[in-house]
């Protein structure tokens, strides 16, 4: 069987709800995902839930309920709200599943037969909201280096896991891998902080319950970052079901937040190395979006629900949204102004009037009949030219993960085909009963247009690539067409009816 092209997220801490940060990831790796699927490619695309450790522990204990029915509750937090994103996960991992204790246990075992896990004391700071553990000399004024928040002193007899041992293979993969981690700058951070040396790093907990119990010592629980690692293998079967595991690993795609790169590009590699597996393809660390300036926090209380933004703009909004006005790699800062402003101006204009005007024209001049074009004049074969170079352009970006450069070269082909209407005017053509072949000729190019622009947009917006294709009298899902057969141009079938339907996206008033 061909290997999956495998994408994950993050698996997310259920200790507090989603919000357009932790969205944005996953968003992210959805629209990866539907694009590698349009190219015909068999697509495995994980995400899920990261329930132990002691900041979970801590929020049941907060709200009088077990750690298990805290995350049994706060799942379905996200499995909603990925629904209403219209998120396409092939699975959904929990590290509360049976199957991945198992797999996590195994896994640990054998990296302790083999001599690369041993028992000491750890002596240092842990953070618990962020589950890390820190050297005093990496603390800023006495506080979490990640998050700025108080970090609570731990003595405890700890297993450890020998990273220090794998330091050199790593940097060593790093470095004759260019594209193995991502951003330039991110992967220039890593290997600075792999340079300065690694430690051993503790694995185990031992005062804390809430976790995967060590299967040779059961006094303790694997530290919450080794267990939730694995979840990348334990979802797809490793040590249960080898040639199913073998048809999906390696990962093509880790996606990650900037700020738990340190974990997929150096521990997790190690772990990978010591159990004799091969290295995922790439990993991504993306940029933190804050919210009118602010990071967004609990205690701020200024953390954004995807849910208001989807009640309010739709979901293909939002995806584009997202996608679009931020660089994947950098930071970014939402606001609602930006939000509406493209709205408007890119998807109530360039492209839903677009669709309208054209629908419109072909109702009005043609009965609504899609129209058998003739010669292609210079004017149209620009048109032609724009759109093969577009999904060239569209290819390029999705191998550097710049979802927002693809956009960006959509909307320009939008430009391109809104500037024909324009100039074709065919209001002027259906005046002069001797041009009636040149405005065929003109309604078929733009509808054909309408159809490459569905596919353009198809993995951003999947509903709105939808309702065009449906109303160009497309059969079928447009999911079902393929790169690059479908970008052909004139597939679109002349005598079809088209049925024009409401505006795509309605303006918003903002004097509201
Ligand atoms: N559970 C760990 C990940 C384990 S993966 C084996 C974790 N969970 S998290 O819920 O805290 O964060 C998950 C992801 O959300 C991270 O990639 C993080 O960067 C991302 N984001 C959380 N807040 C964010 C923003 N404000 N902006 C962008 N992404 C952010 O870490």
């Amino acid at each position: 069987m061909e290997k999956a092209f495998y994408i994950t997220t993050p698996i997310y801490y259920v200790n507090d709800l989603p919000h357009i940060g932790t969205a944005y990831t996953t968003v992210a790796a959805d629209v990866l995902a539907r694009y590698h699927r349009l190219k015909g490619e068999r697509v495995f695309f994980l995400t899920g839930t990261d329930e132990h450790g002691q900041h979970v522990a801590r929020a049941a204990e907060k709200a009088g309920v077990t750690p298990q029915e805290w995350a049994d509750q706060m799942v379905t937090h996200f499995t909603e709200v990925w629904k209403r994103l219209n998120i396409s996960n092939d699975f959904f991992i929990r590290t509360t599943d049976p199957r991945h204790m198992r797999v996590a246990q195994e896994f640990i075992q054998k990296l302790y037969d083999q001599g690369d896990i041993y028992l000491d004391v750890y002596e240092g700071w842990y953070c618990v909201p962020d589950e890390s553990f820190w050297l005093p000399s990496q603390l800023v004024e006495g506080k979490c280096p990640q998050c700025g928040r108080e970090v609570d002193m731990l003595q405890e007899e700890n297993y450890f896991f020998k990273l220090s041992a794998y330091g050199d293979r790593v940097l060593e993969h790093i470095l004759n891998n260019p594209d193995f981690v991502q951003p330039e700058m991110r992967r220039n951070e890593v290997i600075s902080f792999i340079k300065q040396g690694l430690t051993d790093q503790s694995i185990s907990r031992k005062n804390l319950s809430w976790g995967i119990p060590l299967p040779f010592d059961n006094s303790q629980v694997m530290y919450v970052w080794f267990d939730a690692l694995l979840n990348y293998v334990s979802a797809i079967d490793y040590g249960v079901d080898q040639a199913r595991f073998e048809s999906i690993w390696p990962a093509d795609w880790h996606l990650v937040g900037k700020e738990i790169l340190r974990f997929h590009a150096i521990i997790w590699p190690a772990m990978l190395m010591a159990a004799g597996l091969p290295l995922p393809g790439h990993i991504y660390a993306h940029g933190w979006l804050t919210v009118e300036g602010e990071k967004m926090s609990k205690s701020k209380g200024n953390a954004i629900s995807p849910h208001v933004l989807l009640d309010e703009f739709g979901v293909d909004a939002y995806r584009y949204y997202f996608m679009r006005e931020f660089s994947f790699g950098y930071d970014g800062n939402f606001s609602r102004e930006t939000l509406v402003g493209r709205y408007n101006s890119e998807l109530a204009n360039d492209l839903g009037n677009l669709v309208s005007r054209v629908l419109a024209m072909v109702e009005r001049y043609r009965g609504g009949i899609i129209p058998e074009p003739s010669e292609m004049a210079g004017d149209d074969q620009v048109l032609e030219e724009t759109s093969k170079r577009t999904f060239r352009e569209v290819e390029t970006h999705f191998q550097n993960l710049s979802f927002n450069e693809a956009l960006s070269s959509i909307w320009s082909f939008l430009k391109v085909v809104n500037r024909y209407v324009d100039e074709t005017a065919a209001w002027d053509l259906n005046k002069d009963a001797s041009k009636a072949r040149r405005l065929d000729t003109v309604l078929y190019n733009q509808l054909e247009c309408l159809r490459l622009v569905a596919l353009m947009i198809q993995p951003f917006m999947p509903d709105t690539a939808q309702k065009m294709w449906t109303r160009l009298g497309g059969k079928g899902p447009v999911s079902s067409c393929r790169l690059p057969t479908s970008t052909a141009w004139g597939l679109l079938e002349p005598g079809g009816r088209i049925n024009k339907g409401p505006a795509l996206f309605p303006r918003i008033e903002t004097d509201k």
